[in-house]
Order: C-alpha cells, then structure tokens, then sequence
C-alpha cells in the first residue's frame, strides 16, 4: 500500500533536468537570473530544471502557450494551488515588483527556449 502510494506521488512529478546546460546566460538577462535565484531556485532549482520542492520551469506545461508571461506575475503575486503536480502549494514570493517579475520571466523563458521549449 505505501509502496504504491510512494509511486504514484513519483509519477505525478516532473523528472529533475539534472543534464541541462543552457550556455552562458546574456547579459541582458543577468538581473532575471539574480532574481530567479535569489527567489525561486530554492523550489524550481538552479536553471529551474526542478527541485524535490517545485517542478521544473524548464518543462512543456509552463511552454509560453499554456502559460503566459501573466501566470509569472499572478503565481508571484498571489502564489498557486497545487494543480499540476503534488507538490503542495507554491506561496506567494514577497518583495518583487511586477518588472522584477518580468526579468525573472524573461530568464525562464530563455531557459526554455534553450531547452527547445517555445
Ligand atoms: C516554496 C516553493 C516555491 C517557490 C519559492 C517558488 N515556487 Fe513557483 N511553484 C511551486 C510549486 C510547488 C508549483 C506547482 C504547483 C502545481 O501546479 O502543482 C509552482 C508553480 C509555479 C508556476 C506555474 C503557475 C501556474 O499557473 O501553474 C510559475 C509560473 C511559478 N511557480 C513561478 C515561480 C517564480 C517566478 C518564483 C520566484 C519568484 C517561484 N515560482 C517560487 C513552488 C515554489
């Protein structure tokens, strides 16, 4: 019975992009990195490729199609109820303003397309 509950709660969580290496990050994207890193590496990991906290950013459901630039600033603002992934809960990250937001979605998104995701 735990075994089983064990794999199920594996299967609902993205694979950690433990391989992932976008190159050397712009310049212009610098500040978007400080900020991810300062902020939100804790559960979507270094490059966001995922923690045991939070799923990777790097990954097709966060592709800008399925979620836009405003579901950065909304799950900032207002954090997100668990829905993709078991997870838990992503609180709300105090203390960025909405371009602060918009530079660390800026670097998310260079991530992704590095990964191939667009
Ligand atoms: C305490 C852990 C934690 C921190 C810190 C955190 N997140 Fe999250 N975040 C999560 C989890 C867990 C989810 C997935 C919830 C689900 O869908 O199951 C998530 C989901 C998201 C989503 C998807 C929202 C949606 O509409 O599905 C975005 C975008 C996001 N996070 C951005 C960020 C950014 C940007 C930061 C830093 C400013 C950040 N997160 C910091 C845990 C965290």
């Amino acid at each position: 019975m735990a075994a089983l509950a064990w794999l199920a709660a594996c299967e609902s969580r993205p694979a950690i992009r433990s391989d992932f290496d976008p190159g050397p990050v712009p310049d212009e994207l610098a500040d978007g990195e400080r900020l991810f890193d300062a902020n939100c590496a804790r559960c979507h990991g270094a490059l966001a490729a995922g923690t045991d906290s939070g799923p990777p950013l790097v990954h097709r459901v966060y592709e800008p199609n399925h979620h836009g630039d405003i579901a950065f600033q909304r799950a900032v603002t207002f954090g997100v109820r668990a829905h993709h992934w078991r997870f838990g809960n992503m609180p709300p990250v105090a203390g960025l303003d909405e371009l602060e937001i918009g530079r660390i979605t800026a670097y998310v998104r260079w991530l992704q397309r590095k990964a191939g995701i667009e």
